[in-house]
This record gives structure tokens, sequence and C-alpha cells, in this order.
């Protein structure tokens, strides 16, 4: 490990900081800058926030380099082998595995609140039938604090038990209401005698005319992609669910906006973006290398969607967890899918041209979970609302934790301005059309 100095120096014109640096669990150092305004008058510039650690978290580790993840110290290969996405949501928000007792009375605890109240089901019926699901879904889970006003307060650590039970039993019922009105067909109500996934796939895929089994295999499969989905750290919508909770808003609106985060093609939303490519590259028969092409010579808009990480510089282990599930899930429901071989062959090619080589660009975690969904029988417009199901306990763990550390204040970043200087007002018949 390397050893870091205990402090940095910044000179700044002709006054010396002394910034203390604090060093992780895993020896990672971030200097401290608070007192930089303060002694300097001066501000630091980081767009992205590429170097900018806006919190310290005992939650999720990663190591980029070396293309590791852990929840609460436990290696995301273990627990995708051995845990259930229940235990791995007990993890993330307590600390610690659950004993059998813990888990039961966390299970029948998420059991009781899959419900939604009748009036909130009335909501789904106001969207129009081509509405984006995760609009959807964002604007019923901040709806919700409507229906629980007891919740308002973030500092009641009651609440704050009941509204995290609430959302995770929920957050199923709400996108597969999405998903059924998009279709006209009725809801369906949960079936607390299944597990998570598989009272997921009940409410997605049930009609109350035919009976309907939960594929275990699919379940199974399932709760590992929420497995490798259920924190990230700091990224976009997380930070946004964290910035959101600074303010002291309740968890509901908190979620709301880290959903709208998460939409994103540049995050969450790149797992439909890579389905859709891969459609199209398919279409065109030529492999790829057309698009590849378009990719290197940075047509707008065009990127090599599941590849690339603002942290991974190597494989992002999710990516190679579910390129071997895929094969897995296609064998052993006996289904292929040409798109996965599309995949392959554009992972191999990207792996070998200097473009993505010199940019450390391997695939992401959305690289080849979309080829799961669809094995899975889940539509494209919803493989984003899936990463919000599997990222929701890593969102309110992270939320929970920003409100019980003292060093919280509300987020609030500066800039530099760059504005006009001070200026005259013009009275409205003396102005001039604005140039563009
Ligand atoms: N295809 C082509 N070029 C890329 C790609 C890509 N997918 N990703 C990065 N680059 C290039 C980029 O053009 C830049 O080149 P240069 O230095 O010559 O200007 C360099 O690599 C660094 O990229 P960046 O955009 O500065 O990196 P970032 O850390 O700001 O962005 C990213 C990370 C994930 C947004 C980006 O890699 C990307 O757009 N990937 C495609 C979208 C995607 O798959 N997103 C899912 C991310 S993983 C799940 C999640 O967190 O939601």
């Amino acid at each position: 490990m390397p050893a870091h100095p205990d402090h940095a120096e910044l000179h700044y014109g002709d006054k010396v900081l002394k910034l203390p640096v604090t060093v992780g669990t895993e020896a990672e150092a971030g200097i401290d800058i608070s007192s930089l305004r303060k002694e300097t008058g001066a501000i630091t510039l980081d767009p992205g926030y590429v170097n900018t650690g806006s919190c310290e978290s005992a939650i999720t580790y990663i190591d980029g380099e070396k293309g590791i993840l852990r929840y609460r110290g436990i290696p995301i290969e273990e627990l995708c082998e051995r845990s259930t996405f229940l235990e791995v949501c007990y993890l993330l928000l307590y600390g610690e595995l659950p004993t059998k007792d813990e888990l039961d009375d966390f299970t029948n605890d998420i059991r009781t609140h899959t419900m939604l109240h009748e009036d909130v089901k009335r909501f789904f019926s106001v969207f129009p039938k081509k509405a984006h699901p995760m609009a959807v879904c964002a604007a019923v889970i901040g709806a919700l604090s409507t229906f629980y006003p007891k919740s308002m307060d973030p500092r009641d650590h009651k609440q704050r038990d009941i509204s995290t039970a609430r959302i995770i039993a929920k957050l199923p019922t709400i996108a597969a209401y999405s998903f059924k009105h998009s279709i006209g067909q009725p809801f369906m109500y949960p079936q607390n005698k299944f597990d998570y996934s598989s009272n997921f796939l009940h409410l997605m895929f049930a009609t109350p005319t035919e009976d309907y089994e939960v594929d275990p295999v699919i379940a199974k499969a399932l709760d590992k992609l929420l497995i490798l989905h259920a924190d990230h750290e700091q990224n976009c919508s997380t930070s946004t669910v964290r910035m959101v909770g600074s303010s002291g808003a309740n968890m509901f609106a908190s979620l709301s906006a880290g959903v709208m985060a998460l939409w994103g093609p540049l995050h969450g939303g790149a797992n439909s973006a890579v389905v859709e490519m891969l459609q199209r590259i398919h279409e065109s028969g030529d492999g790829g290398r057309a698009y590849m092409q378009a990719v290197k010579d940075r047509k707008e808009g065009i990127r090599l969607m599941g590849f690339g990480h603002r942290v991974y510089k190597s494989y992002d282990p999710r990516a190679s967890i579910l390129k071997t599930t895929t094969y897995e899930v296609l064998e052993k429901l006996k289904k292929s899918n040409p798109l996965l071989d599309v995949a392959v062959e554009l992972e191999e090619i990207a792996l070998k041209d200097s473009y993505f080589v010199e940019r450390n660009l391997y695939p992401n975690v959305d690289f080849y979970s979309g080829l799961i969904y669809q094995a899975i029988g889940i539509p494209v417009n919803m493989f984003t609302v899936m990463f919000a199901l599997g990222r929701l306990p890593g969102w309110i763990a992270q939320w929970r934790e920003m409100q019980n550390d003292p060093a919280t204040r509300i987020s609030r970043p500066r800039q530099i301005y760059t504005g006009s200087a001070k200026r005259a007002y013009v009275p409205l018949e003396k102005r001039s059309p604005r140039r563009e």
C-alpha cells in the first residue's frame, strides 16, 4: 500500500496552507481543502467532480484499476454467488449480513408493504400510454410522500426505517404497474408468498386470466442482476440522492430525484442504449465496422455504449459476471440471441483497438445486462427501471449514512462567474435585438 503524507502544502500568493490528508481503509487519500476559501479567498474548479470526494463513506469500495467492487467489504462475486438481493439490501443498509432471524424479520417487513394505496394506483391511469416508465416511476415515488406525511422528517429514525421498508417493497409494484399501464393490462396484486424477484416477475408477467408460473432460472438471474446493481458509491444518481437529501428533503423526494438522474444515457440509460445499438449493428450486417468508425471519428452523440467508466480503468467486475451469466441464462432457457454474438464481436474489436486501449475503455455493467433482461422478457424501455430497482438499497443506504454523518452540510458547490461585469440597465425601447 502506498504511504501517504499526513498533509499537503499549498502555496498561494505569499501564503502556505497545510492541508490535512485523510486516508481510507484501502489507503486511498483525500486532501482536505475545507479551509481553502477561508484562508485564500479561492475555490477549486473540478468540472464533473473528477477529483472531488464529496464525503467519507463506509458502504462500497471500488478499485477502478484492479476491477474490485465490494459492498461493506464483501466482494461482489461472493455476494452474487451466495446471497439473495434482500440479504444484500440488509448488508448495505445496516453494515452486516443478517442472521437468520434478522433476515426473516426484514423480509417480513418488506413483504407486508408491497401493496400500493388504491389511490396511488389511480396515478398510473393519467399518464400517457407511451410515457417513459422512468418518468412514471420517479413521479409515483415522489408522490408517495403525499401519502405518508409522517415520513417528512429525515431525522425521525423510526419513520426512516418504515420508509425504507415501504419503498423497497413498493418499487417492484410501481415499476411493474408502469409497464402494465403501457400495454393496457390490468394491475396484478403483489404475492407476498414469493421472494422479491419472483414477486416482481409475477407483477410484470401474470394476468388474471392465466396461470403464471415463475421460472426459478429467471428469478435467480434477476436476483443476481439486482445484487450487481445494488450500490456503486458516489455515482451520478447516488450523489443526486445525497444532494437532494442534504437540503433536508424527505427520502421519497430524494429517491425520486435519483431515478431521474439515473435515466440519462451516460448513466443507467446506457443499458437500453446498448441493446438499441446492438440491434442497429446487427441489422447493418457489417459486424459493427461502420459504427466503430463513427465512434472513433467522434461523430456527435456516437459512443460505444456500455463501454468506459469514470472509475474503472480495467474490466468492470460486474460486466465479467454478467457476460458469463448471459451465456448461462440463454443456455438454461434454451434460447439464443444474435445480439450476444454482435456484443462479443464488438468487445473483441474494441479491446484490440488503440482508440479504446489508450483510453482504458472496457465493457461496463450495461454492456451485457440488457441481453439478460431481453432473455427474461423485459421490454427495452424498462431496462433502466430495472437498474433503479437494483440501485434502490444503495441510494437509501447512502442517504441514511449522510443523514447520520455529523460532517454533512447542505451540498452547495460554488462557481467562477464569467458573465458580464456590472453594467447599466437598458430601457425596453432602447434595446437592440439579441444576436445568436
Ligand atoms: N465510446 C467512445 N469513446 C469514449 C467512450 C465510449 N463509450 N467513453 C469514453 N470515451 C472517450 C472520450 O471521448 C474521451 O476521449 P478523449 O480523452 O480523447 O476526449 C475519453 O474516452 C474519456 O471519456 P470521458 O467522457 O471524459 O470519461 P468520463 O469519465 O467523463 O465518462 C462515461 C464516463 C461512462 C460517461 C463514458 O465512458 C461514456 O459515455 N460511456 C458510454 C455510456 C455508458 O456506457 N454509460 C454507463 C456507465 S456504467 C453504469 C453507470 O454508472 O450508470
